[in-house]
C-alpha cells in the first residue's frame, strides 16, 4: 500500500516553486522536477498502478487535474517570461533613425563597352547589322584575302601573334574553314578578316558592322596596347560610290561627336581598299582653333576606309564587275580617348575605380 497523495499539499509546494521560479531556465527545470519523465508529480501518477481499484477511483482524477493545472499553469508562465525576453531584447536593441546610412556603390558598364555599344546603337541606325568573327584567325582571312600581300610588313612576326598548327584546329569555330588548315594560324590584327568571312557565307547587297577585340605584337604604352578593340564597317552593293562612304562616315561623326563636328577625307593606303582615305574630324576641344589633343593642327585622326579593292571581292567569289563597296576601320579606344579627352590608354585596362567612376 502505498502513501495516498495528498492534493493541497502538492499544491502549495508547486505554487511556491512556481512563485519563485523567476527566469525561464527556472521555469523548466521546475517542469522536469514535477511533469518531466521523472518528475514528482510523473511518480505519483505511476504509483496509481499499486492502489487499490476504490482508491485509484478517488486518486486518479485528482491527480490527472493536478497534472492539468500544473502543465498549463507552467506553460503560461513560461509565454510571459519569453515576451518579457523579447521585450527586454526589443528595446535595447533600438535603432538610432538619425545615424548616416552606409553607402550603396552601384557597378556601371566599363566606359570602352559603352562606347561600343554607342557606336553599335548608331549604325544600327543607319542600316547596318553587326557580324561577329573569330578571334583566332587564319592567315587566309586575317591577310591573303585582304590583298595583304606574303611580304606586308604587318605579316611581320614583330606585329602578328601567330599560333602554333594544331591549337588553331582545335579552337577554330569553322572546322570545314579549308583556308585555314592550309595557312598559318594568329591572333586576328584587325576586325577586317569578318569582311572576308561575311562575303564569302552572303552575297549583297549587304551593310554590317564588326566590333570586336584585336592583337597587335607590341609593347604597352600610353597609346599601344597588345589587345584593343576596333569596330568594323563594310557595305556591299551595286553602283556604291565614294560620296555615300563620305556621307556615312560624315553622318556617324556628327551622331557620335556633335552635329556640328566636321570631317576632313585625306588619301591614303590600304591593300584592301582602292581608293584609301584617312578620316579626320575637327578637333572638339579646341573647336578647330588648335590645341594639345589635336597637337595644333584642329583636326583629330579617326579611322581608315575606302572603296573594297576589286582584290578582296576576286577572294570571296564576288564579280568587282558587278558589285562595289566602301570598308572602314576604327580603333574604339581611340574614339574613346578623343571622346574623354584621356590621354594615356592604360587608363582603360588597369580598373581603377577613381577612373572607371567618372563614367
Ligand atoms: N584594318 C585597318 C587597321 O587595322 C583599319 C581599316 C582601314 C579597316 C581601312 C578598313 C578600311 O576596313 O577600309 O588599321
Amino acid at each position: 500500500m502505498s502513501a495516498q497523495p495528498d492534493r493541497e499539499a502538492l499544491l502549495q509546494e508547486f505554487s511556491a516553486h512556481l512563485d519563485a521560479a523567476q527566469t525561464l531556465d527556472a521555469i523548466h527545470e521546475l517542469k522536469i522536477a514535477w511533469v518531466g519523465r521523472k518528475g514528482r508529480l510523473t511518480h505519483q501518477l505511476k504509483e496509481l498502478g499499486q492502489m487499490s481499484i476504490e482508491d485509484r477511483r478517488v486518486f486518479g482524477p485528482i491527480l490527472n487535474q493536478l497534472k492539468l493545472h500544473m502543465d498549463q499553469a507552467l506553460t503560461s508562465k513560461e509565454l510571459t517570461f519569453i515576451r518579457l525576453v523579447q521585450q527586454e531584447t526589443l528595446e535595447q536593441d533600438t535603432l538610432d533613425i538619425t545615424l548616416p546610412g552606409g553607402v550603396q556603390t552601384m557597378g556601371r558598364i566599363h566606359p570602352l563597352m559603352q562606347v561600343m555599344e554607342s557606336l553599335v546603337t548608331i549604325f544600327r541606325s543607319l542600316g547596318f547589322v553587326v557580324a561577329d568573327g573569330p578571334e583566332i584567325e587564319s592567315e587566309f582571312h586575317n591577310f591573303e584575302a585582304l590583298n595583304v600581300p606574303a611580304d606586308h610588313p604587318a605579316r611581320d612576326m614583330q606585329d602578328t601573334f601567330y599560333i602554333e598548327r594544331g591549337i588553331h584546329q582545335l579552337t577554330l569555330p569553322n572546322v570545314q574553314d579549308r583556308a585555314a588548315t592550309r595557312e598559318g594560324t594568329l591572333l586576328r590584327t584587325h576586325t577586317s578578316p569578318v569582311q572576308v568571312r561575311v562575303m564569302e557565307k552572303f552575297t549583297p547587297p549587304l551593310a554590317v558592322i564588326v566590333p570586336g577585340r584585336v592583337y597587335r605584337h607590341e609593347a604597352q604604352d600610353a597609346t599601344h596596347s597588345a589587345t584593343f578593340h576596333q569596330l568594323e564597317g563594310l557595305l556591299v552593293d551595286k553602283n556604291v560610290s565614294f560620296a555615300e562612304l563620305k556621307g556615312t562616315l560624315a553622318r556617324f561623326a556628327q551622331l557620335f561627336f556633335a552635329p556640328n563636328v566636321k570631317t576632313r577625307f585625306r588619301p591614303s593606303f590600304f591593300p584592301f581598299t582602292e581608293p584609301s582615305a584617312q578620316i579626320d574630324v575637327s578637333c572638339m576641344i579646341c573647336n578647330g582653333a588648335g590645341c594639345r589633343i589635336c597637337k595644333n593642327s584642329g583636326w583629330i585622326e579617326l579611322m581608315g576606309a575606302g572603296m573594297v579593292n576589286p582584290n578582296v571581292f576576286k577572294a570571296v567569289g564576288y564579280d568587282p564587275g558587278l558589285y562595289s563597296g566602301f570598308a572602314f576601320g576604327m580603333g574604339v579606344e581611340r574614339l574613346a580617348m578623343i571622346k574623354y579627352g584621356v590621354d594615356d590608354l592604360r587608363a582603360f585596362y588597369e580598373n581603377d575605380i577613381r577612373f572607371l567612376d567618372q563614367f
